[in-house]
């Protein structure tokens, strides 16, 4: 393990990914990369070739026929439930029986000596269906009423009082659409059974415990007959938050019905099939303003496509209606949160969670009212800002800090140089003939926790052994995002010794208990407390050991450099380890945090439920070919308050990426279903993720300087994963400008900015 900065000073320190060399030479081990052991079968799924039917039968007598099948498992042969819902809401099935809901469900498994035969075997399973007429437009379902949830409303004053006595009205409508997380590494879970019914699993999961909880309920067992264990995904991205549950529920069903090891490793195009993706959203709003851009009342609807089952709906939806204000204030207010059924595949938690859809609210309502009133949306946005003269309260009753939000806004500024650059956009197009420059911004106040109280707790599990070499485990898992350096950097900042004394491990349910998923962005604030709380623990037990044997005042004791310290006394930490073992001092310990202060009413929708805010601003520039529609970002230059960072190289990269990945949802990446609900882009052909030469030209990312945090985050850091993707709505703002379209839906391909276009020659009326 790298050590930029050597003893006590880890915390802080721009040190790389524990595993970064590892990934390039290869040597990291993902979930197809463990050993199988003698005997493995292998896995694959039966998928409807139907959007919505009723399942008569299937028949498997072909597939079983197959050379090297075992077995074709279907509903009839779980012996617990078939019941996969995160949420506790019954009817989210393991295989569909007898109602299909959307094209690429699973309706059984097979299993056999090789992939490929299993592979085989699956397309040879036929279902007999009757087929129904699918539900695939959110519009659809509102219209047909069929929600998964009660609307959930927000409220602020007499919004339509406000609207009727508002100088000035507008209103509009635009949709986003929904993003596949396409993590490099698949779903996957290798099941090996053990003695008596024992089950481990290795499964890709940001959730080993809900792995754990489904993969009982499937078999019908107690959770302690079952490991699961994860060293680091390939990836998340909120895509294994749920949805890895369900593969390793079927990997240990056939598990358990061999007595053999299983393996399913899902194809990137059954992945693409099976898993729920982004929340597309649609939007209406209507918006009561006066002279100056000041927004007096706001009606909102927020309409979620849910997808065929609730899976995270409810809380992704939560996220979006309490960031549809984002870091603006507005005095009177409804927002109305729904999540409607359709009938494809079930949406899911992704990066951002409902936030991302959530902020693209005040931006379009912004961006129309500059219009109208002939301002810049940034003076608008600015206008409305939460704090100065209007109130500093998100509408739940939640403090804002409106310095904060000035103050990543008007840093991002001078990063961009914007009042140059603005005025070089502005020459560009008067004098090129077809194409068009766009400059766009964006402010940020994300709330960090996750919006189940409950949720907000984490465990840890650290070993000091003789040697003084040191096992760190906690709850969180690695899914590239760089969780296990942040937390090795607390543990041995608080042990005082040098990084590479730290032995990272990987995550199971056998060595911390009851974890919460590793998202919400809150991995580290989590799981660095309980490791701190654990390595605390040792770290004085030890303290004692050496002030007792040289007689001193424990109080006098500092364990730092590699060593305790009292007085002219000095001992290394390993020698003090094998002390403390001599002297019969435990050297193990866990550490248990749960976050301070949160609350919240789900009737009247008012309270704290975050920690704190994380705060970012975003300036975009692009250019747009007028011809064909075709755009790239030129340039990005981004400000994230990152707190005082834990690790800057690591924040670093969550921003540059998240920014991409963002970028992603917003312009190229889209979902294509035809008629009949049949998902047409399965894989890199058809869906587009943004590469190497869509990252901008121009990159510049600064983490906020001398950002103020609260005293009792992790030593003082912000969270990071999720807030800097939202940075990206800067680009849909430049893509607004360079069409001259008030509207643009998104993603924004080719064809929609060709629509912009033209809509934004005509005379708006
Ligand atoms: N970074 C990488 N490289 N890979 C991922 O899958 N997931 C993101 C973010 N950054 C992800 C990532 C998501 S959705 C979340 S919620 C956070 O990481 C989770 O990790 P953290 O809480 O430790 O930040
Ligand atoms: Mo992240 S969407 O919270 O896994």
């Amino acid at each position: 393990m790298d050590t930029a900065r050597p003893g006590s000073a880890s915390a802080g320190a721009a040190i790389r990914h524990d595993s970064a060399m590892a990934h390039c030479t290869g040597e990291a081990r993902f979930g197809d990369d463990l050993p199988e052991p003698p005997g493995t079968l292998h896995a694959a799924l039966v998928l409807s070739e139907t959007a919505r039917a009723t399942l008569l039968r299937l028949d498997t007598a072909d597939a079983c026929a197959m050379p090297g099948v075992v077995a074709v498992l279907t509903s009839r042969e779980i012996p617990g439930r078939n019941d996969i819902s995160p949420s506790h809401r019954p009817g989210e099935h393991l295989f569909a029986d007898p109602d299909i809901r959307h094209w690429g469900q699973p309706l059984a498994l097979t299993v056999a000596t090789t992939r490929d035969a299993a592979i085989a075997a699956a397309r040879a399973v036929r279902a007999v269906v009757q087929t129904h007429e699918p539900v695939l437009d959110i519009e659809a379902a509102l219209r047909a009423g069929d929600l998964l949830l009660d609307p959930m409303v927000m409220r602020v004053g007499d919004v339509e009082a406000a609207l009727g006595a508002a100088p000035h009205r507008l209103s509009g409508a635009f949709r986003c659409g929904g993003q596949e997380h396409f993590y490099l590494e698949g779903q996957i879970c290798l099941a090996i059974p053990g003695e008596d019914g024992d089950l481990v699993l290795h499964s890709s999961t940001q959730h080993p415990t809900e792995v754990q909880h489904i993969a009982a309920r499937v078999l019908g067992c107690d959770y302690s007959r079952i490991t699961v264990q994860v060293r680091r995904m390939g990836g998340g991205f909120g895509g294994k938050e749920s949805n890895a549950s369900w593969v390793a529920a079927a990997a240990a069903l056939a598990a358990r019905h061999t007595g053999r090891p299983v393996k399913l490793r899902l194809s990137r195009q059954a992945d693409m099939a099976a898993t729920g993706k982004r929340h597309p959203f649609l939007f209406r709003w209507q918006a009561g303003y006066d002279d100056t851009g000041r927004i007096l009342a706001l009606d909102a609807l927020l309409v979620a496509d849910g997808g065929h089952t609730l899976d995270l709906s409810g809380g992704v939806v939560f996220r979006a209606v309490t960031h549809a204000l984002n870091a603006l204030h507005v005095p009177a207010l409804r927002v109305d949160g729904r999540v409607v059924r359709t009938n494809t595949v079930s949406n899911t938690a992704f990066r951002g969670f409902g936030g991302p859809q959530g902020v693209l609210l005040t931006e379009d309502v912004v961006c129309h009212i500059a219009g109208a009133l002939g301002m810049t949306p940034e003076a608008v946005r600015a206008r409305n800002f939460a704090g100065g003269g209007n109130g500093e309260q998100t509408p739940y009753g939640q403090r804002l800090e409106g310095d904060l939000v000035r103050r990543v806004w008007s840093e991002a500024q001078t990063l961009a140089g914007w009042p140059e650059r603005r005025a070089a956009v502005d020459r560009f197009n008067a004098t090129h003939p077809w194409k068009r420059r766009g400059l766009g911004s964006f402010v940020l106040a994300f709330g960090i926790s996750f919006g189940t109280q409950s949720m907000n707790q984490a465990g840890a599990l650290v070993h000091v052994y003789a040697d003084g070499s040191i096992r760190l485990n906690h709850g969180g898992t690695e899914m590239g995002q760089g969780l296990f350096i942040k937390v090795a950097q607390v543990v041995a900042d608080t042990l005082g010794v040098p990084l590479r004394r730290v032995r990272i491990t990987a995550t199971s349910t056998g060595e911390v208990p009851n974890t919460s998923p590793t998202a919400a962005s809150t991995g580290t604030d989590l799981n660095g407390w309980a490791a701190r709380i654990a390595a605390a623990t040792i770290r004085d037990r030890m303290a004692n050991a050496a002030a007792e044997h040289w007689g001193m005042d424990p109080a006098q004791v500092e364990m730092e450099d590699d060593a305790a310290h009292a007085g002219n006394h000095r001992i290394g930490f390993g020698d003090l380890a094998a002390l403390c073992h001599a002297k019969r001092v435990s050297l193990s310990a866990t550490g248990y945090y749960k976050t301070p202060g949160l609350h919240w009413d789900a009737t009247t929708m008012r309270g704290e439920p975050f920690f704190y805010f994380s705060y970012g601003a975003s300036v975009a520039e692009v250019e747009l070919d007028t011809l064909t529609g075709e755009h790239r970002c030129t340039g990005a230059w981004l400000v994230q308050d990152c707190g005082r960072s834990l690790n800057p190289a690591i924040d670093l990269g969550q921003i540059e990426g998240a920014f991409v990945q963002g970028l992603g949802w917003l312009t190229c990446e889209e979902l294509w279903w035809d008629r009949t609900g049949r998902l047409h882009t399965l894989g890199p052909s058809t869906y587009k993720i943004p590469g190497s030469r869509d990252v901008p030209e121009t990159f510049e990312v600064r983490l906020l300087a001398n950002a103020p945090a609260r005293a009792d985050t992790i030593f003082r850091s912000k969270a990071v994963g999720e807030p800097p993707l939202m940075l990206a709505t800067a680009v849909w703002n430049a893509l607004k400008d360079a069409t001259g379209s008030r509207r643009l839906d998104l993603p924004a391909t080719p064809e929609r900015l060709l629509h912009a276009v033209q809509a934004g020659r005509e005379p708006v009326t």
